[in-house]
Order: structure tokens, then sequence, then C-alpha cells
């Protein structure tokens, strides 16, 4: 019980650290926050830095879930304690302590957690979102896409109730916080993704 809480504690902690906030302004003097969709995600990043800049931060915004998940198997090694260390990133990356509990959308933060729970329907998940921001240049579509189809999946590959439960709550979770894209996307002026502008 008592690892379980340490390893929900450091996962928060951990997804609590805004890289692209940190990054953008440290490596490129850019508030991301003042830019773009004003989001600290990678998206946001790739949009107004470009893809280098992009890519680094999905993939720090990645392992911070990743890393997460594992230390939860490490010091609990139960499905629970893992779900909510999952769960704790990904919170602690969209109401960082460090940013008054503000912060970004969990999508990078959220891939990393399931990459590690559910290898196989975090590829399909991956695979999806990647065509679907291909085919119609909306990230924020595919990103709500692949959120709802994690739980489906979960349940179709037969994987525990609480890995169920965490796909339902993280979808939900990952949707509202993408509320103010599904406004744009309906209203037709969500932005497509091209790198480099501010
Ligand atoms: O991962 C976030 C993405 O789905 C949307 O990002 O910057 O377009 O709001 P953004």
């Amino acid at each position: 019980m008592e690892n379980m809480a340490i390893a929900c504690l450091i996962a928060y902690l951990l997804g609590s650290i805004p890289n692209g906030l940190v990054f953008g302004k440290l490596l490129w003097h850019i508030d991301l926050r003042e830019h773009g969709s004003h989001n600290i995600g990678a998206t946001n990043a790739w949009r107004t830095l470009g893809k280098g800049p992009g890519f680094l931060i999905f993939l720090l915004d990645f392992l911070k879930g990743a890393l997460s998940v594992w230390l939860g198997s490490l010091l609990a090694g139960t499905p629970m304690a893992m779900v909510l260390a999952g769960v704790l990133a990904i919170v602690g990356h969209s109401c960082s302590l460090f940013l008054k509990f503000k912060g970004g959308k969990g999508v990078a933060t959220g891939l990393g957690v399931i990459v590690m729970m559910m290898p196989l329907p975090a590829l399909i998940v991956f695979l999806v979102w990647l065509a679907i921001v291909k085919i119609s240049g909306y990230v924020s579509l595919g990103s709500i896409v692949a959120a709802a189809l994690v739980p489906v999946l979960a349940w179709q590959f037969g994987y525990p109730v609480e890995y169920i439960g965490f796909g339902v709550l993280a979808a939900a979770f990952i949707i509202i916080r993408h509320h103010a894209n599904i406004g744009r996307l309906l209203s037709g002026t969500e932005s497509k993704i091209k790198a480099g502008h501010r």
C-alpha cells in the first residue's frame, strides 16, 4: 500500500513536468502558451517550433507516462498500481503542480501509459491516430478518436477490468481536455498541422 502511494506520488510529479514549456523556453526562447493553440504539448511544439522540437516534446511527454507505469509495476506490481500511476501521470501533465494546476491534454503521456499496459492496443491506437491525422490534417480529431478507442480495445483484447476502467476514465478525461478543439472542429476553425507556424 505504501509502495503504491509512493509510485502514485512520483507519477504525479513526473507528469507535472511541463516539458513543452521548459524546453520551449530554454532551447528556443518561446513560450508555447503564447503561440498557436496555446497548448504546451507536442502538437503545438511541432506547429510553433517545427518537427524536431515537436518530436522531442512528444518523446519526453511519452516517457513521463511510460516511466510512471513502469514505476507502478516495479514498486507495487499490481494492475491497480499500474493503472493509478498511469492516471496520475496523465493528471499531472494536465493539472501540473508547477503550472497552478493547468497543463496539456495528456495525449502523448497517455500513449506512454498504454504502451506499457497494453502494447498491442497501443499500437493499433497509434496507427488509427496517424491515419486520421494524415487524412484530415487535424491532430485533435486523431487524438479524440484514438482516446475513445482505448477502452474498446482493452475490452476486446480481454484485459483486466482495471484496465478497461482506466480506458474509460482516460478517454473521458482526454476528450474533455479537447473541448476547445471540439468547438473549433465543429465551427471549421481548427488549424491543420503544419510545422513551424507561429
Ligand atoms: O495532443 C494534443 C492534440 O490533440 C491537440 O493539440 O495544440 O492542436 O490543441 P492542439
